[in-house]
């Protein structure tokens, strides 16, 4: 088994880069399947996520090509086929943007139901509903979504939406690229990603206007020519490290980052008592004092985001005084809390709510990453704790953290890939 063993206590120095944003490379790769030509992708995060859909789209009979490290040309002109491979679909969330570009392009779709974090019910009743509005039949039986039109292609249509969904905001945006007429989304999120795909999907020829705004407008096109597109930097990885900062110590450059998409946790890392400075597309993080304790609630953006809970909740740990964090997008995303614990946390939970009295400092130990953002939680408190922690079941961190470890020991982290499975290597063996 292949594990971090991290050493805290040391404090960070220097600079990190920042990747392509995971939340809009997997929604862009799908959306490549509506287009006729060839589009090149640029600053790609190399992460499992994304090489998994490639592989998905690479199945369905698509042509991808390495530039180099974070770009690629997706040519998916040779698909014919309007059924994704069930198995890889099941074993990742953002499948389901497929079943959007499937029926966008064909006006059919069959495929599996997403998997991905397990974080309580992740319904997806609001893309179902806006493919109906937008004339097709979707049935889900035994996992598997089926979704036909009559007429081989989508109607535009009017879809209120009845939660702000990432998903379904960015599901039925691809669907009504090519759907015949007007679609108008209400109530839709506004998150950075949501901006980006609609200035992927622009820039290949779709009319998509308002993305970032609670209202949607995407008038349908015949043809999307193909062309270049640069993802947006990955507003949580960039979350991710600022944490990491400001509960291990230190001074570091996040660079590559869009300040504004910071804003949100930035303004809470501030009233903890740390000190951001904007510098460009960079911005520098600073622990100067003690980490002081505060209210968190999870909220969709501009609100702080939910995908930065564990990570803030981590922090708190380690903060003067008691801290309450309400997380109120998804039902039970504090699994990872018994972990926290195991270190000499002192937090408690209920329902939607986490209670944390900080403590002085937490105790290495051995922790299991439950999923990709509670992973990253992990790694911040190893920075963080006296002695010795391991995580284990890394390959959640790796679906969405390009080259953490390096990044991270680039700032003077003791951190490594080790791996003890007896019959392979010799126990606590660097990888990396
Ligand atoms: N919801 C519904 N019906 C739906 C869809 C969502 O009720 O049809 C509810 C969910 O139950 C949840 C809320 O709406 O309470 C928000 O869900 P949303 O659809 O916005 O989430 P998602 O699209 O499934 C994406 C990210 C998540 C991130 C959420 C919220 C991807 C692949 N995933 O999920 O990211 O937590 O938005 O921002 O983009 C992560 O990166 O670690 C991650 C889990």
């Amino acid at each position: 088994m292949t594990k971090y063993r991290i050493k805290g206590g040391k404090p960070l120095s220097g600079e990190i880069e920042i990747s392509g944003a995971k939340n809009a490379a997997v929604a862009i790769i799908p959306a490549a399947l509506l287009v006729d030509g060839v589009c090149r992708i640029e600053n790609l995060p190399q992460i499992s996520d994304v090489t998994l859909l490639l592989n998905i789209l690479k199945l369905m009979g698509a042509e991808v090509r390495t530039v180099n490290k974070h770009t690629m040309d997706i040519d998916c002109r040779k698909i014919r086929v309007a059924e994704g491979p069930a198995e890889l679909m099941r074993s990742i969330r953002a499948s389901y943007y497929l079943i959007g570009s499937m029926l966008g392009k064909f006006g059919r779709a069959r495929g599996s139901m997403p998997g991905g974090c397990d974080f309580g019910v992740r319904p997806i009743d609001q893309h179902v509903k806006g493919f109906r509005a937008m004339g097709a039949e979707v049935s889900i039986e035994n996992g598997m979504i089926i979704a036909d039109t009559a007429s081989g292609r989508l109607n535009g249509a009017h879809i209120y939406l009845d939660v702000a969904s990432v998903g379904a905001t960015m599901n039925i945006m691809i669907a009504a690229a090519k759907a015949n007429g007007r679609t108008v989304i209400e109530n839709a999120a506004k998150e950075p990603h949501i901006v980006d795909l609609a200035n992927f999907l622009n820039s290949m020829g779709a009319d998509v206007k308002g993305a970032g705004t609670s209202v949607i407008k995407i008038n349908g096109v015949e043809h999307m020519s193909g062309g270049f597109y640069s993802i947006i930097p990955d507003q949580i990885e960039a979350g991710t490290y600022l944490a990491a900062v400001a509960g291990a110590g230190g001074e570091v450059l996040i660079k590559n980052v869009i300040p504004k998409h910071l804003d949100c946790i930035t303004a809470k890392l501030v009233e903890m008592g740390v000190s951001i400075e904007e510098r460009g597309d960079a911005v520098l993080v600073r622990r100067t004092g003690p980490l002081r304790s505060t209210k968190v609630k999870t909220m969709p953006y501009p609100g702080f985001p939910t995908d930065m809970q564990p990570q803030i909740t981590t922090l708190l740990t380690i903060a003067e005084g008691t801290s309450v964090v309400t997380e109120e997008v998804w039902d039970d995303r504090f699994r990872y809390v018994s972990q926290l614990n195991r270190m000499g946390a002192n937090v408690q939970v209920d329902g939607k709510l986490a209670v944390v009295q900080g403590v002085k400092n937490l105790k290495g130990a051995p922790v299991k990453a439950c999923d990709l953002r509670a992973g990253a939680a992990m790694v911040i408190a190893g920075l963080c704790a006296d002695g010795v922690t391991y995580v284990e079941d890394i390959h959640h961190i790796e679906r969405g953290y390009e080259d953490i470890v390096e990044k991270l020991r680039g700032v003077g982290a003791d951190i490594a890939r080790v791996v003890d499975n007896p019959h392979d290597k010799a126990a606590g063996e660097e990888t990396a």
